[in-house]
């Protein structure tokens, strides 16, 4: 009797084990591999855009690293909805700033509205209109925040998806969709980072040259770019994401300009295109596919100022369009000094176009 007993007890607890062990299988697998388990956030869920399943996705490699798994499940999702979203461009506008930011970048935004993201006195006249992009990230700031924030200032430009590096391409792809709809005849885009410093006059001056119907698309333009084959770092790209030896000529997501044209035709070849993860390599596959190609200019530094030159002379930056990357911080210091009457420069450096 006592044995029977003994043997139903382990039998019962075998059962229970294995029902554990198929029940947390079954939790951790999702649909085409043991994906990285999403935060709850994430999960599809009242208000979400939801999309899996794709079966070509589900195959999606189990060789690759879990963020390129998660890309390639979600590679054919394009439709994400949008949380908040600012008042349209007025006709007249003449620069579309379109930063590239993530809920929880508050202080940065505040730096850019109180910098050189405002109008006041620095814009010559011309019309600018500043807009924040967005997913969604989790709890923290809370949605009532981020309502608040976009009330206040009317810039901030959410969808709802999930605010990842992988992801910025689809901010690429809603942004352009936002353009055509709400700013379609802005005379010129700028996109760039939440951590950018942007000499506006400068970047007025160069464009007052430039005719918004032709295409031009400037910045730091990289060339001959190898993807990366270490499995190790953030941009890794494995062959079967992308063959070819070298990227094609792009501008670096820090900071570049566009003209109306430009956008306007990347719009449509963005909308054609398969999802890349990295953003600028992927416009840079859209221009290519379009046949336009990137001006560079020396005064876009999204890789930083090198030695010997100095990354905190205010007179650089009086010669400079852009500038990567700088804390919040410096962001308000730098400008105090730039916009400061007395500051004596004995030459401003006015890198060659
Ligand atoms: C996924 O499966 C399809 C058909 O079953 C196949 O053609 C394709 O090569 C597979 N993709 C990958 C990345 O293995
Ligand atoms: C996204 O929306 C477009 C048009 O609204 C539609 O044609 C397309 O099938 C949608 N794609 C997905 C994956 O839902
Ligand atoms: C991109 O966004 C989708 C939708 O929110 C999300 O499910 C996915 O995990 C994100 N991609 C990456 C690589 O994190």
């Amino acid at each position: 009797m006592a044995r029977r007993l003994d043997r139903l007890v382990l039998c019962s607890i075998a059962a229970l084990l294995l029902g554990c062990l198929l029940f947390l299988k079954r939790e951790a697998t999702p649909a085409g591999g043991p994906l990285a388990r999403q935060p709850f956030w994430a999960s599809p869920g009242p208000g979400r855009s939801w999309c899996p399943p794709n079966h070509m996705a589900a195959n999606a490699s189990l060789a690759l690293p879990s963020r390129h798994r998660l890309f390639l499940t979600y590679r054919h999702c394009r439709n994400f909805s949008v949380l908040l979203e600012p008042t349209g461009c007025a006709e007249d506008t003449f620069l579309l700033l379109a930063i590239k930011s993530q809920p929880g970048h508050i202080e940065r935004r505040a730096a850019i509205r109180g910098t050189w993201g405002h109008a006041g006195g620095w814009t010559r006249g011309r019309r600018l209109k500043l807009v924040f992009l967005l997913g969604v990230a989790g709890p923290v700031p809370p949605a009532q925040l981020l309502a608040y924030e976009s009330g206040q200032f009317d810039d901030i430009l959410q969808w709802d998806f999930v605010e990842d590096f992988f992801n910025l391409t689809l901010k690429e792809l809603h942004l352009q969709r936002w353009v055509a709809a709400a700013c379609p005849h802005a005379h010129f885009m700028l996109k760039g980072d939440d951590d950018v410093f942007v000499h506006i006059p400068n970047v007025l001056e160069f464009l007052d040259g430039q005719d918004p119907a032709q295409d031009l698309l400037v910045g730091d333009v990289i060339r001959q770019a190898l993807p990366n084959r270490n499995t190790k770092v953030k941009y890794f790209i494995p062959p079967s994401m992308y063959g070819a030896r070298h990227y094609p000529p792009y501008a670096g997501g820090g900071g570049y300009v566009m003209s109306r044209a430009t956008v306007r035709h990347l719009q449509a070849a963005v909308e054609e295109a398969e999802l890349f993860p990295i953003d600028d390599v992927f416009v840079g596959m859209c221009l290519q596919k379009l046949g336009v190609s990137p001006t560079h200019h020396a005064g876009f530094k999204t890789f930083g100022i090198r030695q010997p030159l100095d990354p905190r002379d205010p007179c650089l930056f009086r010669g400079l369009l852009l500038v990567h990357r700088l804390s919040a911080l410096e962001m308000w210091t730098m400008w105090a000094l730039v916009t400061d009457e007395g500051l004596k420069c004995t030459a401003v450096l006015r890198p060659p176009v």
